[in-house]
């Protein structure tokens, strides 16, 4: 396998918005690959801080570790390495003859969708979820499976969510202008003859109090409710939520369940966050899944692959 398709199959990951902030360059020599995050795809509005963008990068490079020990390759990341001034260099993925125990959730990177309705009446048995929780502790985050009782707090909260992220005009024109049609390889695809009204009612309808409603019951009813936290909330933090993040959902895909994700609490304001922290015995919340079998959906678009040769060079397709 070529550094240009660990590269493609890295690409598979998810981002939010579909923005796949991410680049690569590689080395000449292809002992290694840098991973860099992309700023042009950057959401100012949603993601101040460029946490969920990082957490894109995250789950990208996971993939792309899955991908490499699938092609018999180990890897050995070295997240923000020393030395480098770049805040935009995320990692350095060294590849060595030693794979690691990625490689059975290869088959799961391509096949992989984000949920994004109802799940049918179903229920998520405890040793699945203790699979999911190991496979977070594995990257060093830990996922919290919800009771009853703090499903109802998460439920309240991506309610009041809904309300203050879509009461801001520029929240709504941000999301508005990443609904694209399917063919331009990113972002939320829609077809050619809904863009021009999907873009106009987000961008000019409040639609908080009804999605709020709805979001709400949707995590109320769902299978399995988890929460994705780590100890911190520095770039580091958020590397390792997003490799955590791609650990968790393609170990779900194997087993037969897709996630939905219900982050608003995170998004919204720092108050929201904290009292998510709060359910969560004071970790620091970085994503909200709802969790449920699926049949299988059709793929988000994904932009052509481009690997860069070292630092700066122009991207080679
Ligand atoms: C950090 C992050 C945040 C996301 N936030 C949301 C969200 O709030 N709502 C949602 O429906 N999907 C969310 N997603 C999922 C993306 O919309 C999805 O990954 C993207 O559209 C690509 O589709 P796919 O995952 O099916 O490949 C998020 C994904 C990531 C990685």
């Amino acid at each position: 396998m070529s550094i240009t398709e660990l590269v493609a199959a890295a690409a598979w990951a998810p981002s939010s918005h579909n923005t796949q902030p991410w680049r690569w360059a590689v080395a000449s020599d292809e002992s290694r690959v840098e991973l860099y995050a992309d700023r042009a795809r950057a959401l100012p509005v949603n993601d101040p801080r460029g946490r969920e963008l990082v957490i894109s990068c995250g789950a990208a490079l996971f993939a792309l570790r899955v991908a490499a020990a699938h092609a018999g390759m180990g890897t050995i990341v070295q997240p923000y390495p020393e030395g480098d001034t770049d805040p935009d260099h995320l990692a350095t993925v060294h590849l060595t003859d030693a794979p690691g125990d990625e490689a059975d959730l290869y088959d799961a990177v391509a096949t992989r969708r984000t949920h994004h309705g109802p799940f049918e009446r179903a229920t998520v048995d405890a040793r699945t979820l203790a699979t999911l929780t190991a496979a977070a502790a594995a990257e060093g985050a830990i996922l919290h499976v919800m009771d009853a009782l703090q499903r109802n707090s998460v439920a309240g909260l991506v309610g009041e969510a809904d309300h203050v992220l879509w009461c801001d005009r520029g929240w709504r024109r941000e999301l508005a202008r990443w609904f694209r049609i399917r063919h331009g390889g990113d972002g939320l695809p829609v077809s050619v003859a809904s863009l021009v009204p999907t873009r106009f009612v987000v961008a000019h309808l409040d639609l908080g109090r009804r999605l709020g409603a709805t979001d709400a019951r949707l995590v109320s009813e769902a299978p399995a409710v988890v929460v994705l936290a780590t100890q911190e909330d520095e770039p580091e933090d958020w590397l390792c939520a997003g490799q955590a993040l791609q650990r968790v959902l393609l170990t779900a895909t194997r087993e037969g369940l897709s996630a939905a994700f219900e982050n608003q609490p995170c998004e919204a304001s720092p108050a929201l966050r904290a009292r998510l922290g709060a359910v969560v015995h004071g970790h620091v919340p970085q994503m909200v899944a709802r969790l449920g079998p699926t049949a299988p959906a059709r793929p988000t678009p994904r932009r052509p692959v481009a690997v860069s040769e070292g630092r700066g060079a122009p991207a080679r397709r």
